[in-house]
C-alpha cells in the first residue's frame, strides 16, 4: 500500500525525542562565551566545566553526596562505563521495554556475559515491578524514549535495597521527576531534553555506587575511557571537570546556556510542567484532530493524560528470556508520535489544526 503523504506539513521539522530542537530563539551568538581554543584544563575551561556539573546539581536538586561527572561517548558511553565498572559483584536484573533497554540487555548478556535475569515487556507496556528483587543490582530505563512508556515514580524501589539501580535516564532528566534516593546510577546526555549538542554523557553516583566502585574489581578488562578508579579509589577528578579526555567547549558552553534557560523557567519544575503541558496539547490534538481515522495506538494517546500515563499501561506478565524486540517501521512512526510530548520545545506547525496546536503550545 502506498504511503499517504499529509496535507498539512510543520513548518518547523524540529520535533523530535532527540536531539531534541534548540531553546527557543536560540542562536550561535549565545555562545560567544566558549572559550574555544583553550584548553580544557585551563583555568577557563575548568571552570565552565565545574560550572556545568554543579549547575546541573541545582536545577536537577541532585543531593550533594552524589557525584556528578561528564563523560565520554554521550549517554551509551555514561551508562556502559557505569555497567563496566559496577556489574558482576551479585547477581542482575535487566528490565527492558523498548529498545534502548533492549541494547544494555545484549551489553549484559553477550558482552559481559553475565547471567542475568531478563524481563521485558512489549511496546506499549511496561515490566511488573512487583517481581523485581532490588536485592541485585537492577538496570532499567526509566523513560523508554522508542515505546513512550515512563516509570510513574520510585515508590517501587525500595529504600533499603541492597542492590544498586542502574537508570538510564536520558529523556527523562529535565522532563520527568526523579527520586535521586532511589537512583544509585543516574545517566543520561545533553542531546535530549534541553536541546543540548551530542557526544557528552553525564554520570551521577550515590554514595552507594561510589562504595562499590571502591570495593569491587571486574573481572574484565576496563579501557580507559571507562577507567573512574585509580588504585581502588575513585579518581576525583572526573567528577570535578577535570575530563578523562577531551571535551567539546562549545558543547559545554551550550550546555551551559541551556541550564540557565531552564533556570529561567522554573528549573526542573518549570521544564516538568512544560513538557506535561507539550504532552497535554498533543493528547488533546489527537482524537480532536485525527480521530478515528488513525491507528488505535496513535488513538490511545488522546486517552492518557502525561502524568498518569505510564501507570495506566498494562502490564505485562514477567519473561525471562534474552530479549530482542524488533521495531517495525510503524512502530517508529507511533513512537515519534509518543516522544513528541518530551520535547520542552514548542511545536511549530503551518496551518488550520496544526497551527492550532502550535498556539496552544506557544501559550506554554
Ligand atoms: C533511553 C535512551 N538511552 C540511550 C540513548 C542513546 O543516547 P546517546 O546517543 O546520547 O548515547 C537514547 C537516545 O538517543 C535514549 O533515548
Amino acid at each position: 500500500m502506498g504511503m499517504i503523504e499529509p496535507g498539512i506539513k510543520p513548518a518547523n521539522p524540529r520535533f523530535s525525542s532527540g536531539p531534541c530542537a534548540k531553546l527557543p530563539n536560540f542562536s550561535l551568538e549565545m555562545l560567544a562565551d566558549a572559550p574555544l581554543g583553550r584548553s580544557h584544563r585551563a583555568a577557563v575551561g575548568k571552570e565552565k566545566l565545574k560550572a556545568a556539573i554543579e549547575t546541573t546539581r541545582e536545577v536537577l536538586g541532585i543531593p550533594a553526596d552524589y557525584k556528578i561527572g561528564i563523560v565520554p561517548a554521550s549517554d551509551t558511553g555514561a551508562y556502559e562505563m557505569a555497567m563496566w565498572n559496577l556489574l558482576g559483584e551479585r547477581k542482575v536484573e535487566m528490565l527492558a521495554w523498548e529498545s534502548f533497554g533492549s541494547g544494555w540487555v545484549t551489553d549484559a548478556v553477550k558482552q559481559l556475559k553475565i547471567d542475568a535475569e531478563v524481563k521485558t515487556a512489549d511496546y506499549g507496556q511496561i515490566v511488573d515491578f512487583a517481581t523485581v528483587d532490588f536485592n541485585n543490582d537492577v538496570c532499567f530505563t526509566w523513560n523508554g524514549t522508542t515505546s513512550g512508556v515512563r516509570l510513574p515514580s520510585g515508590d517501587v524501589i525500595p529504600a533499603d535495597r541492597a542492590g544498586l539501580t542502574l537508570c538510564d535516564a536520558t529523556s527523562a532528566a529535565f522532563a520527568m521527576d526523579l527520586p535521586w534516593d532511589k537512583l544509585d546510577v543516574t545517566t543520561f546526555s545533553w542531546q535530549k531534553v534541553l536541546g543540548g549538542e551530542g557526544a557528552h554523557g553525564m554520570l551521577i553516583l550515590s554514595p552507594r555506587a561510589v562504595e562499590r566502585l571502591e570495593s569491587y574489581t571486574p573481572p574484565w578488562p576496563l579501557p580507559k575511557i571507562f577507567r573512574l578508579t585509580k588504585g581502588g579509589k575513585l579518581i576525583d577528578g572526573i567528577f570535578t571537570g577535570a575530563t578523562i579526555n577531551t571535551p567539546s567547549m562549545l558543547c559545554v558552553e551550550d550546555y551551559l546556556v541551556a541550564l540557565d534557560w531552564a533556570k529561567s523557567k522554573g528549573g526542573a519544575a518549570g521544564m516538568i510542567a512544560r513538557a506535561d503541558a507539550n504532552a497535554q496539547a498533543v493528547h488533546d490534538f489527537v482524537p480532536r484532530t485525527i480521530g478515528s481515522k488513525t491507528s488505535p495506538k496513535i488513538r490511545r494517546l488522546g486517552r492518557t493524560r502525561p502524568s498518569a500515563s505510564s501507570s495506566r499501561m498494562p502490564v505485562s506478565k514477567t519473561a525471562q528470556h534474552s530479549p530482542k524486540p524488533s521495531l517495525s517501521a510503524s512502530k517508529r512512526q507511533v513512537s515519534h508520535w509518543m516522544l513528541a510530548p518530551i520535547a520542552t520545545r514548542p511545536l511549530v506547525c503551518a496551518s488550520g489544526a496544526a497551527a492550532r496546536l502550535k498556539r496552544q503550545m506557544l501559550r506554554r
